[in-house]
């Protein structure tokens, strides 16, 4: 038995488990057995659900770890459990609309992710039943529409039964502390809502709800009789007899279900609309009576969604929300894939990168790292254009939790917006990449204010300064933190927190991240090398922008020395080092016997333009394509490491092929192909954006396994048992980069701190495209032209020299670029 028919249990002949539908901004699965669970995420702010094509995951507001509604279990089999569980019983048969979790074959299923919404459609034995998930805007709940429609010719008398399982709302003491919890769980019931208060006795000052806008034929809130002994969620006794048990848990496992007698006449339809919601109540308003919680906010709440037009009317609202965003950059090229992932896949997982960082997904459990430092301000790099001010909070928020000295933690946790102490900081790369997001939020907006908020240090109240000497602080701790061949020291890890060069940990269980000295005087590391003199040249932009010049002029011959040393220290011959090991031995060299070659320092060097005069760039990816590339993309080292090399650290530990130790791990493939348009190679660069990118890879969606409308972190390389097998889709950074790889660097629509700039870097092949931008107020309609004439820039009629787009004031402009 093959690996891939171990998954595919119904179809065998599948290579592709569903389809794109652009004009919906849809994907459509057509088969409740992908793969894995193929995901998609509810809410914008606040309030968040992860869905699974079988309406799978959970919810949580605001911290996936602190808050979390309804309860995952990890590692459980099949992995795809929890989540919204209805199930409808029609005489013997009882069947789930998502397939899960009554899992009876069912005569239609499909599943559509959308934005910010999943739907499902499906039929049993003449009987449609319409699931419709999403988050309101501006609420704080989910809402689930149900609609049922009997296409028999006889009259049917159906239940329908509800269910969510509860998270005693901290996830992690949740899965641990039963002794504890299993006396804790509380709940009130009044008539159809169900209200779950664990902990609000104490210093609780929340609680979540869920109910129908219908009259219930019973409830249960007590899992065990709920389900019976020795059953799961996939056949409760409850629901194979018909009735609830009316049951008010106390302790043990609070669960919340409806149970509804729906009775349709040929051919009617019933629609019932559940809401699962998230109430705070200030502390000196939280009871009602004594022992009974204040449902006043919980029920203005429901009344604002408990009809069906209501509920119509605020999934209408979402979609109007998400075409306003989606038309701030659309493009139409003769490229069907392009136009779908610039136009909506790309900016809709970097939407959901900036929400979560690398927080919850279905692989990265929410209960773990939190807002991730490097992570957020590389993810804002794609989101800058669609909610500016949201960009700007979060740059605050981020820069908040740097220290005195420059360096940051390396992670927060998004509810307290402190930084995670178990990690703590030393990651040297960190600090830049504060200056990339300022800097691109800049470009976006021409906002310099954001340059003077008072921005604390460590988030301690009293320490504010300036952002802009945060931004100093960032570049002056490279400056100040270099090793013996004159490049940055590497201090933990740099972006690749697998390459730990400080580390030397002989003991299992021992972090990789934590362990060992975070500072060392001897390993330097070329790509943060690259990330300097890239980010150094911008900060003095900014500082010339705001009339600093003589610190521009300082931090540009501090750039000099860098790229000197590069050039000097940091090139192998074909290609850039990776690094310098803490006995000042090369990473990354042709001298190395493994890991000759890394992917990092070709891509950020060649973008920062260092040796761009002796043709370091063209020469370092001709050497990509010639060691590291394969079907899918750029392998980030090869070769593999084939043992492990304690004094490099995790990614020696991988086996070969997987994850940092030779997989295409996706998010450095769009420095590359930025890279390619630096140095003017525009096959390459749109070559290295296909391969990887999920709607080119659909037709293997076997193999890949992962969804194919949005990036994974990784595909397994050459060297991998499982070559072109995805991992862990969805929270990667590549979404953000993608973004600026393709609308900014190929397609060539630039914001620039003057305004906008166009400067396409296309294939012949690629021919001529259309871009409506909207940029600082106005409306940018931009047709690249090609026809061979090289004219250049032409806006309103007048050619223009350069490619700057002059800002004249006006609300509209009409924009030629002719190559
Ligand atoms: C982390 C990033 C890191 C990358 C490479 C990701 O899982 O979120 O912070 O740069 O791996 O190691």
């Amino acid at each position: 038995m093959t690996r891939t028919n171990i998954t595919i249990r119904k179809d065998p002949k599948f290579m592709k488990f569903g389809f794109f539908d652009d004009a919906a901004k849809e994907y459509c699965i057509t088969t409740p057995f992908t793969p894995l669970p193929w995901i998609n995420y509810l809410g914008n702010d606040g309030f968040y659900g992860l869905i699974s094509n079988t309406a799978g995951g959970y919810c949580f507001y605001r911290d996936a770890k602190l808050r979390r509604i309804a309860r995952y279990r990890y590692n459980d089999v099949p992995g795809d459990i929890g989540g919204r569980l209805y199930y409808i019983k029609d005489q013997d048969t009882v069947w789930s609309p998502a397939y899960r979790p009554a899992e009876t074959e069912l005569d239609s299923y499909e599943c559509r992710h959308g934005m910010g919404y999943t739907t499902f459609n499906s039929s049993k034995n003449d009987v449609n039943a319409k699931l419709t998930f999403f988050v309101p805007l501006g609420s704080a709940c989910e809402l689930h529409k149900l609609e049922i429609v009997n296409n028999s010719s006889s009259a049917k008398e159906l239940t329908v039964f509800s269910g969510i399982e509860w998270c005693l709302w901290n996830a992690v003491d949740d899965s641990q502390n039963y002794q504890r919890n299993l006396s804790i769980g509380e709940l009130e019931v009044v008539g159809s809502t169900i209200y779950h208060k664990t902990e609000y006795r104490e210093r609780r000052n929340h609680y979540a709800f869920f109910t129908v806008n219908a009259e219930v034929d019973g409830f249960d809130t007590d899992r065990d009789v709920f389900l019976g002994a020795r059953r799961s969620w996939n056949n409760p006794v409850s629901v194979e007899n018909g009735k609830s048990g009316n049951t008010v848990a106390s302790g043990w496992y609070p669960i919340a279900s409806h149970s509804i007698k729906v009775k349709l006449a040929p051919g009617e339809k019933k629609t019932y609309v559940f809401q699962l919601g998230y109430i705070e109540v200030p502390r000196e308003e939280k009871w009602e009576s004594k022992g009974v919680i204040n449902k006043k906010p919980a029920i203005e709440l429901i009344n604002k969604y408990n009809t069906t037009e209501a509920c119509e009317a605020a999934f209408d609202e979402l979609k109007k929300y998400w075409n306003e965003l989606l038309s701030i950059y659309h493009v139409e090229s003769k490229d069907d894939k392009v136009n779908r992932m610039v136009n909506i896949w790309h900016q809709y997982q970097v939407m959901v990168t900036f929400n979560m960082s690398r927080s919850a997904s279905y692989w990265e459990t929410g209960i773990g790292r939190g807002m991730g430092f490097r992570d957020s301000c590389q993810d804002l790099l794609g989101f800058m254009h669609l909610i500016p001010e949201r960009a700007r909070d979060r740059i605050i928020d981020i820069a908040s939790i740097q220290f005195e000295n420059g360096s940051t933690y390396h992670q927060y946790q998004p509810l307290t917006k402190r930084g995670n102490a178990d990690i703590g900081g030393g990651f040297n790369d960190d600090p830049l990449w504060l200056v990339a997001c300022t800097a691109a939020y800049i470009r976006e907006t021409g906002d310099t204010t954001i340059l003077d908020h008072p921005t604390p240090f460590n988030n301690v109240e009293g320490s504010e300064k300036p952002l802009m000497e945060h931004l100093r602080r960032s570049i002056n701790f490279t400056i100040n933190n270099k090793g013996p061949h004159g490049l940055p020291l590497i201090g933990r890890a740099d972006w690749n927190d697998c390459l730990n060069l400080n580390c030397f940990s002989e003991e299992p269980g021992e972090s990789f991240q934590t362990f060992g000295p975070s500072e060392g005087p001897v390993a330097e590391s070329v790509f943060i090398a690259g990330m300097f003199v890239k980010y150094g040249k911008e900060y003095a932009d900014i500082c010339d922008y705001v009339g600093l010049a003589d610190e521009a002029k300082t931090i540009r011959a501090e750039v000099d020395k860098v790229k000197a040393a590069t050039e000097e220290f940091g090139w192998d011959g074909e290609w850039f080092l990776r690094a310098y090991d803490a006995y000042g031995n090369k990473v990354g060299s042709n001298e190395c016997e493994e890991g000759k070659i890394f992917i990092e320092p070709q891509g950020f060097c060649t973008m920062a333009g260092i040796g761009q005069e002796k043709g370091y760039g063209a020469k370092a990816l001709d050497s990509i394509y010639k060691h590291l590339m394969n079907d899918y993309g750029i392998e980030i080292l090869a070769p593999c490491y084939t043992t492990y090399h304690v004094e490099l650290g995790e990614i020696s530990s991988y086996p070969p092929g997987y994850k940092e130790n030779g997989a295409i791990f996706t998010h450095n493939n769009p420095w590359c192909s930025v890279a390619a348009t630096v140095i003017g190679d525009a096959e390459k660069a749109f070559d290295i954006y296909k391969r990887s990118c999920p709607a080119f890879l659909e037709d293997v969606s076997e193999i890949h396994r992962t969804e194919p409308y949005v990036y994974s972190q990784m595909i397994a390389g050459r060297a991998a048992v499982h070559y072109g097998e995805a991992k862990n889709s969805f929270l990667t950074g590549t979404a953000a980069w993608v973004v600026v790889d393709i609308t900014q660097a190929i397609l060539g629509v630039q914001p620039t701190l003057k305004g906008l700039s166009i400067k396409p870097c296309v294939t012949k092949d690629f021919g001529s495209y259309k871009v409506t931008r909207k940029f600082r107020g106005a409306t940018y309609n931009i047709s690249v032209i090609q026809d061979g004439s090289g004219k250049g820039l032409v806006v309103d009629g007048n050619a223009v020299e350069g490619n700057l787009i002059p800002d004249t004031g006006k609300k509209e402009y009409s924009v030629e670029f002719y190559i």
